[in-house]
């Protein structure tokens, strides 16, 4: 994998090819990851050298994420092994999704967008408090709220970046329509899409767009939210308190044919000797137009494993190999993160 920092647009922040992604250290994915554990993951990836670190507002209906972030750096209380300088990491923030109770749903809450600015502004401040600091590297408006015309959204993070509470813009879960209207009014660094070896829609329009434009583009669902790490077995079923029970990729006969293909690239990581989700990582970083690769991670031990993806590079025999398996494995179900 190719190490060297990228910039973000042309802002003046860079990042790695991989990021550490803080949504399920909010237990967010499955319930029950500890603090101790969100905040051990965090602090692992530092060590590791893996200093992109995003998060969200809604990651965790009381700001999990951001306040695991801030603990493992020492920003907000005493860390074991010292406070972290503030340029030595790049924190990615996002806001505009938070969270509201209803009892209708197993968890009981909800997922709201809302992009009004002062409800944007407010989050930001609210982030950067748990966070123990007072700008982000990169700012997302975490998705486009139909209620809202997407020019006041992009507003308010421009008058965010003149307040100096960020460095960069980006936007998430939009389409190209909208990230031409956004970057009309806010200049935009950065776009986040979801994209791995079954999920490959960016290419069509949003990747091609990024590119042209010199805007980075940062990948989530790397490890399509754990099942390219290899370690899921068939028949297994998700309980209600893990968000993978409710996506058809994780149930019945798509589950299987998605197993099917785990076992297909399991030789060719064993070949190169090394784990399949440093294999996955290393083909994702290195499709041309991605930025920065998140992989989210809920243990120090899961982290060391997707670190080491950097040192990985794939060969000829590798791409060729992984070509025929995704498309002997055909097309999946499309999904939507929000
Ligand atoms: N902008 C958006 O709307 C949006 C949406 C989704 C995600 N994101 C960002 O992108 C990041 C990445 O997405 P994601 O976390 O949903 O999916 P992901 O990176 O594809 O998968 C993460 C999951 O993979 C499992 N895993 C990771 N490393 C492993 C290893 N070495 N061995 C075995 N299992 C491993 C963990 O599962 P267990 O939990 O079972 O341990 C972890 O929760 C997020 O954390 C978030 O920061 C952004």
């Amino acid at each position: 994998m190719n190490p060297t920092p990228r910039r973000l647009g042309s802002s003046s922040v860079s990042v790695g090819p991989l990021g550490l992604g803080c949504w399920p250290l909010a237990g967010m994915t499955r319930a029950g990851v500890t603090r101790e554990a969100a905040v051990a993951t965090v602090r692992a990836a530092f060590e590791a050298g893996i200093t992109h670190l995003d998060t969200a507002y809604c990651y965790g209906e009381r700001g999990e994420a951001d306040r695991a972030i801030g603990a493992a750096l020492g920003w907000t209380s005493e860390a074991p092994a010292g406070r972290v300088p503030r340029d030595a990491v790049v924190i990615a923030g996002k806001c505009g999704i938070h969270w509201e109770p209803d009892a209708s749903k197993d968890p009981p809450r909800r997922q709201v967008v809302d992009g009004r600015p002062e409800r944007l502004r407010a989050e930001v401040d609210e982030s950067l408090a748990r966070l123990g600091t007072d700008h982000f590297d990169l700012l997302y408006l975490h998705c486009p709220d139909p209620a809202v015309p997407i020019e006041e959204s992009a507003g308010a993070l421009k008058r965010l970046v003149d307040a100096g509470k960020t460095r960069a813009v980006g936007l998430s879960n939009a389409g190209v329509d909208l990230m031409a209207r956004f970057a009309a009014v806010c200049p935009l660094s950065a776009c986040q899409l979801h994209f791995n070896m079954l999920q490959r829609e960016i290419e069509e329009t949003a990747l091609p767009w990024c590119r042209e434009r010199g805007i980075a583009m940062v990948v989530y669902w790397p490890l399509m939210k754990g099942l390219l790490a290899g370690r899921m077995r068939r028949g297994q079923v998700f309980p209600t308190s893990d968000s993978r029970h409710k996506y058809p990729l994780f149930n019945g006969p798509e589950f299987e044919r998605n197993l099917d293909f785990v076992d297909a690239l399991r030789p060719v990581a064993a070949r190169l000797g090394v784990p399949l989700a440093d294999l996955v990582l290393a083909w994702t970083a290195e499709q041309p137009g991605i930025t920065s690769v998140l992989f989210g991670a809920t243990s120090p031990e899961q982290v060391r494993e997707n670190a080491r993806a950097r040192a990985c590079d794939l060969d000829e025999a590798a791409r060729e190999s992984i070509r025929a398996a995704i498309a002997a494995r055909g097309p999946v179900p499309r999904t939507r993160a929000v």
